[in-house]
């Protein structure tokens, strides 16, 4: 057993490990805001305790103390692993379990340094994302998962291991739930309190369900997302050769917006205030040219309109800046959006304009109220100079990160109702949201994903090859190619460009050499494509021409996982998008129907208590019973949110409900039935 192994089954040492010095070349999380009361401070550290030896107690008390008071949080710094923090091929990982190794690989991929983008505090992405709230979490359960046999399940509460439990081979080898909390208790400040304590975490969607792959899912979603954003604004069927696409972010999600642009084939610029995370894109190739002076800025954008370039370029400073200059100089935005991360905008999700990056970390930190009013103006002056441009054409969409709302709480002029747009020679439409004040602006699920993608199955369908040999990688391409284009020739015309759009993306995935961390893949497709590309999965690998266990799962941001009314249900205008029955069934259907783990959160994408939100994943082994399992489990994953979309009269749902029905006789979809509105006009 070599060393590596020997940490692993440790857990937690049994000698103090050395302090770890702090790293100022790791890109940390922000200091986190001091909330907790004398006592609730000793009862966060009184629970960080719980994890050690009480040998360990004197010395470690006061090392907590610190961390509280110097990041606002425990995370158990001296307990980092010193070994390499990366997806390892599942040879590697000590243990009894094929399944819980690879929960192992995925947990490694979702923490190191090429992924995370905190990966010294555990969070992945989105600022707040975390797979562990501390260290002690992280080794007891790469412990217990090397220890679990297919008997057992893992139980995790908001990333801490309560404990193996008695199940069955059938049943999930993990089940996690992050930032669940009695529904009163879900605003900003419970997060920031809870998390302080110990007790609970922000999971994001896939960092603490540990099926994060890297910028790749969303450089996927965002090329749908430009390319079919593209097709609304286009006026002759032309493509968006020479058009401007612009937006903010270059983090781990946000950061695929260039590349995505590329593959899209327009002209992108985004602002990035972070300057690790500039140079961090820009060495992965992830965005073409870096910019830090805003003439220049314009200079390059009017040559590259000019000549029709693909080429992404970041703005290393305020995105208000550049929508601003922007509009000064009359550079002309076709699509514009925003990935700041809203979701979280009062610790570092978005720093407000007129402030250095610096600037703004002290004053969240020492003022908060303050840096609370400068957000709150910056989202309003956004707000504004975007109005502007939407004045002389912009397509403008928000991508999903709240913007919208946030800029709403703030009290920017964003609503349908206001002046601004009512004055307007052509007026925004209504899209027919009841019971709420709608924005003048739509999101890009209520346009685009919504109506194009969810409504008929379609949603971001991932796998990861447990070998890490980037050769499985490829013979999954290619099986995954030849799936899609068998079915292409047999499927309807509604989702014929669905069909094209994804075989064209897998055709081009290697040449866009999109893999960051573990081998994985990402593509959207239906529930008939996710099955069958699946079972050719499991067959390769029993025949042994994929060499290990291939995972597959999803991104929570789906046709069924996800309940959240300013995304991906905001294309539901029958009053349940504010409900979260979905979510939640699909989450325990998934778990009987045969899910090697499952996971439900709150709050993933546009912030705590603003969303329930959840996922699986499912190791394929090449055996019947998986090939069982991924049959049942994906049909369900994908055709309850169908059901419920149906209801909801969505149009593309009805149909692809009818078409279920068709092809499985055991399914009965309670169809609505429509009414004639003329019955209500005079009704009440
Ligand atoms: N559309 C989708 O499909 C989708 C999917 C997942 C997440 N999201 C949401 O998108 C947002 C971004 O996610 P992420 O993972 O990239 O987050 P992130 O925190 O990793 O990246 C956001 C980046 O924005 C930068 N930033 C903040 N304010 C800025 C400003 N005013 N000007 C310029 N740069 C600024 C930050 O420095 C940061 O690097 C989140 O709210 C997330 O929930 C959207």
């Amino acid at each position: 057993m070599n060393n590596f192994q020997q940490q692993i089954l440790q857990g937690i040492p049994e000698t103090l490990p050395q302090v770890k010095e702090f790293d100022p070349k790791i890109n940390h999380a922000p200091k986190r805001k001091d909330i907790l009361d004398t006592d609730e401070k000793k009862l966060a550290i009184r629970n960080a305790l719980r994890y050690f030896d009480k040998k360990f107690h004197v010395v470690l008390a006061k090392e907590f103390a610190e961390e509280l008071h110097e990041y606002g949080r425990i995370y158990m710094y001296r307990f980092r692993p010193d070994y390499e923090m990366y997806a390892r091929p599942i040879s590697k990982y000590p243990g009894i379990s094929e399944q819980a190794k690879s929960i192992m690989h995925m947990i490694q991929n979702n923490l190191s340094y090429a992924v995370a983008q905190h990966p010294h505090e555990l969070i992945t992405y989105g600022g707040n994302g975390a797979v562990f709230q501390n260290w002690g979490q992280y080794l007891l359960t790469m412990k217990y998962l090397a220890e679990m046999t297919n008997e057992q399940t893992l139980v995790m509460y908001s990333g801490h291991p309560m404990g193996l439990f008695p199940s069955h081979q059938n049943a999930p080898r993990v089940v996690v739930t992050n930032g669940m909390m009695i529904p009163n208790y879900s605003k900003q400040d419970d997060w920031e309190k809870y998390n302080a304590l110990g007790v609970t975490q922000y999971g994001q969607m896939t960092a603490g369900s540990f099926m994060y792959i890297g910028p790749q899912g969303i450089v996927h979603g965002t090329t749908i997302t430009v390319l079919n954003a593209g097709r609304k604004i286009s006026k002759n069927g032309e493509g968006l050769a020479g058009k401007l696409f612009v937006t903010s972010g270059l983090g781990g999600m946000s950061g695929a917006q260039p590349k995505a642009g590329n593959i899209a084939g327009c002209i992108t610029v985004c602002a990035e205030i972070n300057p690790k995370v500039v140079q961090t894109r820009h060495s992965q190739k992830w965005v073409d040219e870096v910019y830090t002076d805003l003439d220049q800025l314009v200079l390059r954008v009017k040559r590259a309109k000019e000549k029709k370039e693909i080429v992404s370029i970041a703005y290393q400073g305020n995105i208000v800046d550049v929508w601003e200059i922007f509009d000064t100089e009359n550079v002309f935005v076709d699509l514009g959006s925003d990935q700041t991360s809203l979701h979280n905008p009062w610790a570092g999700g978005y720093y407000p304009a007129g402030y250095s990056l610096e600037e703004s970390n002290e004053m969240m930190a020492i003022n908060p109220d303050l840096f609370k009013e400068k957000v709150q103006g910056s989202l309003r002056q956004q707000a504004d100079t975007i109005n502007n441009h939407t004045a002389k054409g912009t397509y403008f969409f928000d991508y999903g990160n709240a913007f919208l709302l946030e800029a709403s709480r703030a009290g920017a002029d964003i609503y349908l109702d206001s002046p601004t747009f009512q004055n307007r020679k052509n007026p925004p439409l209504t899209r027919g949201a009841v019971g709420i004040r709608e924005f003048a602006y739509a999101s890009y699920v209520e346009d685009i994903m919504g109506p194009m993608c969810f409504d008929y199955g379609f949603g971001p369908f991932r796998w990861v090859c447990t070998s890490a040999d980037s050769k499985d990688l490829a013979k999954t391409d290619a099986i995954a190619m030849e799936v899609l284009e068998k079915l292409k020739k047999e499927s309807p015309e509604e989702i014929q460009q669905q069909m094209s759009d994804n075989i064209q993306w897998i055709k081009g995935a290697q040449e866009n050499n999109l893999v960051v961390g573990s081998q994985a893949r990402i593509l959207y497709a239906d529930a008939e494509g996710r099955i069958k590309i699946a079972e050719a999965f499991n067959q390769a690998i029993k025949k042994g021409k994929i060499s290990a266990p291939v995972v597959i799962g999803r991104d929570h941001h789906d046709v069924s996982g996800t309940d959240s009314p300013y995304r991906e249900t905001s294309n539901i205008y029958d009053g349940s998008q504010f409900t979260s029955d979905m979510a939640i069934h699909n989450v325990i259907g998934d778990s009987f129907r045969g899910a090697t783990w499952v996971s439900i959160h709150n709050g993933g994408g546009v912030g705590w208590g603003e969303v329930i939100n959840g996922g699986f994943g499912m190791v394929l082994d090449g055996t019947v019973e998986a090939s069982n399992r991924l049959k049942s489990m994906l049909f369900w994953d994908v055709n309850n949110g169908i059901g419920r979309r149906n209801w909801a009269r969505n149009k593309g749902a009805v149909f692809t409900a009818k078409r279920a029905m068709d092809m499985e006789s055991k399914l009965k979809i309670t169809l609505p039935n429509l009414v004639d509105d003329t019955l209500l006009e005079n009704l009440i």
